[in-house]
């Protein structure tokens, strides 16, 4: 098993032989998909997503167990209940929500103007940022903070180098040369300073707090999916991830920033993100991590976006472009 496997405990899972009896979601992502399926003598439905190996299997589904165990009875949030295994089909098992949609769509939806005063919310985007404050801080609370950082292997500035030589070759054009000297020269800068401080704390992360990753249930439930990219990290990733993505939705128009400015604050406040010194650095470090990725995205999946998903992939796109190439970086 890889290091990323064995971070979490293995647990052992009831193995599940299943068949399939008939699929009923119609997504287009073959490795998620819900059905009803036979085990034993009783049919069920559940939701199951394939992995390439049993590595990544047992990875994910201890991940969502930890998560699940650390943050139950301590947030209204819960996490995807993984009913178990099938290993010879390389099968994840979890409870199926019905009627929940993504929490990205809910909120794009619940604040278009097309919605204003007709759709009934079931939580308020405000309502959802503090069950999700909540959420993130029961789970990054439940191991101690370790001074865990070793020079040169933080992984988000790996993340951001890579990222950045991705905008040099792959997407050259994307950003201004002089723009891409000035995030180097940012990344490098931070890399020393965090080098000297000495309480960096580490636990373990979602890893990929999107808002496609959450699902809303008809009565405001909350469930945080997919722990595929847990890994240990700053708990800061997580929280200005989910940051960055109130954010762009709000430069998408006048009406949805008032909406989601206050999400912001509550983020910002709850976390001491613009607290100076170490974390308001940290925190504008991983706004760049977040812009970028957010750009490349755009760039990689724009062709396969309808009209109106396109619209409002490349304002949020834009937006994040305006802001690396503004170098007002506080703002
Ligand atoms: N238990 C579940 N019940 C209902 N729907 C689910 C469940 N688990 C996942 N889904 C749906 O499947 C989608 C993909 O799940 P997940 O994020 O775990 O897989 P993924 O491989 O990361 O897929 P993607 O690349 O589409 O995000 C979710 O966004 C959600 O819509
Ligand atoms: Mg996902």
């Amino acid at each position: 098993m890889s290091s990323s496997a064995t971070e979490v405990p293995s647990q052992t899972w009831p193995q599940i032989g299943i068949e399939l009896l008939e699929q009923v979601s119609s997504r287009v992502n073959p490795r998620s998909q819900t059905g009803v399926v036979r085990r034993g003598d009783t049919k069920e439905l559940l939701h199951f997503k394939r992995f390439e190996d049993l590595d990544q299997l047992y990875c994910e589904a201890n991940a969502l167990r930890w998560a699940r165990e650390a943050t139950l009875g301590r947030a209204d949030v819960t996490v995807a209940n993984v009913v178990g295994i099938c290993p010879e089909q390389c099968l994840m098992l979890t409870e199926y929500y019905s009627q929940y949609e993504s929490l990205f769509n809910y909120l794009w939806n619940s604040t278009s103007l097309l919605a204003f005063g007709r759709r009934f919310r079931s939580l308020t985007p405000t309502e959802i940022t503090e069950q999700l404050v909540r959420w993130l801080k029961a789970l990054h609370g439940t191991e101690s903070p370790a001074n865990g950082y070793v020079p040169g292997s933080l992984p988000c500035l790996k993340m951001i180098r890579a990222k950045l030589d991705a905008l040099e070759t792959r997407f050259s054009g994307t950003v201004s040369s002089a723009t891409l000297k000035r995030l180097r020269g940012f990344a490098d800068r931070f890399e020393s300073e965090v080098a000297l401080e000495q309480n960096v704390g580490t636990c373990r992360i979602h890893g990929d707090f999107v808002m496609s990753n959450v699902m809303i249930g008809p009565a405001g439930q909350l469930v945080v999916l997919d722990l595929a990219d847990s890994r240990f990290g700053w708990p800061a990733e997580d929280v200005v991830q989910l940051w960055h993505q109130f954010w762009a939705l709000g430069q998408v128009s006048r009406r949805r920033l008032r909406e989601f400015r206050p999400c912001l604050e509550l983020i910002e406040v709850g976390f001491g993100l613009r607290e100076p010194g170490f974390s308001a650095k940290q925190f504008v470090l991983l706004r760049h991590l977040n812009a970028i990725t957010s750009l490349l995205i755009f760039k990689i999946h724009a062709n396969q976006l309808g009209w109106g998903g396109f619209v409002a992939a490349r304002k949020q796109a834009m937006a994040s472009l305006q802001w690396l190439e503004s170098g007002n970086w506080g703002a």
